[in-house]
């Protein structure tokens, strides 16, 4: 029997959104290889991992506490990629995984913007500090993807290209900070359904437009012109969250009209995330997206900011 003790060790680890999505065909692996830029937004989960010794509770992973926004709706069992992840790190390095893990939620869940997978990237960072493990930063990234494809990019942070299922990283230049307003929907959308949802639109005459070319999404960024930027926002799964989800057109539309730049689905949504001018752009758009009804809640958020980091400098020595 075990019991948390110690004090724990905190990352903060941020929200992902996509900034071009393109989808390859379904591979026989179940997966589809894509061109992604991703980037760290503003708004991030709080991941603690506290050791546990014989005690009070069963060895293993535990999840407790989970507080924060939608505290409910997070699974504390093996389908939690935090807990997925603390199993395959132990693994790797041949460890029992006695690790309590607690989670303060701010990233939407099943929202498209890879609350899951940051979790686990914290989970990931904050194990392996308390451990102190001397793992080199790719055996760290290899253990992250084979927990999810965006796991690795929650560690990376900043603004990155991704390619394979998304796991496959290169930092891209991206000068300026980018002004957002998060639009979150009062539910939320699988992943692999709206992956599904999107082979099954290919598979009909009126197929959805494939979006462009990646190069000048890089090349927007490195100017780092927001209206540029703008024109370029593209995500293959938007028509699939459409489909299973048409009221987001709405909200698509409504953020547009309250002045953002352009908006897109993140992901595999159903959060729709809009590129302001500047961020007193970005609080107007949102007051006023918030008092259109077409969504739960309305945040601002900047990006790129640095992946899962730790709050306080690891484990007490
Ligand atoms: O890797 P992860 O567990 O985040 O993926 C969840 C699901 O999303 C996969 O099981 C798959 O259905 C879908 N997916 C995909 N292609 C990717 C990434 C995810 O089809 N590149």
């Amino acid at each position: 029997m075990l019991s948390a003790v110690g004090p724990p060790v905190t990352v903060r680890v941020p929200a992902k959104i996509n900034l071009h999505l393109a989808v390859g065909d379904l591979r026989p692996d179940g997966y589809h290889d894509l061109v992604t830029v991703f980037q760290a937004l503003s708004i991030t989960d709080e991941v603690s991992v506290t050791a546990a010794v014989p005690g009070v509770v069963e060895p293993g992973v535990a999840i407790s506490p989970i507080d924060g926004v939608d505290a409910s709706e997070v699974p504390a069992d093996t389908t939690n990629l935090a807990w997925r992840a603390v199993e395959a790190l132990a693994r790797r390095v041949d460890r029992a995984p006695d690790i309590r893990i607690g989670l303060r939620k701010a990233i939407p869940v099943a929202g498209g913007m890879a609350g899951g997978s940051a979790d686990a990237a914290g989970a990931l960072l904050a194990t392996s500090s308390l451990w102190r493990l001397d793992l080199a930063r790719d055996d760290l990234m290899d253990v992250a993807a084979e927990v999810g494809s965006d796991v690795a990019f929650a560690l990376h942070g900043g603004t990155a290209l991704g390619t394979g299922r998304g796991e496959r990283l290169v930092p891209v230049l991206s000068r300026h900070t980018f002004h957002w307003v998060v639009a979150v929907a009062d539910h939320g959308l699988s992943t692999p359904t709206v992956f599904a949802e999107l082979d099954r639109l290919r598979d009909r005459p009126e197929a959805p437009r494939r979006v462009g070319d990646v190069e000048p999404v890089l090349e927007a960024l490195a100017s780092g012109e927001a209206r540029s930027l703008a024109l370029l926002l593209g995500n293959d799964l938007q028509a699939a969250a459409v489909s299973l989800d048409p009221g987001l057109r709405r909200t698509l539309r409504a953020g547009v009209d309250a002045g953002a730049l352009a908006g897109v689905v993140s992901g595999s949504g159903p959060t729709c995330v809009f590129l302001c001018a500047g961020q007193d752009a970005a609080v107007r758009v949102a007051a006023e997206l918030a008092g259109a009804g077409v969504c739960r809640t309305v945040r601002v958020a900047h990006g790129p900011v640095p992946g899962a980091r730790l709050t306080d400098g690891g484990p007490p020595s």
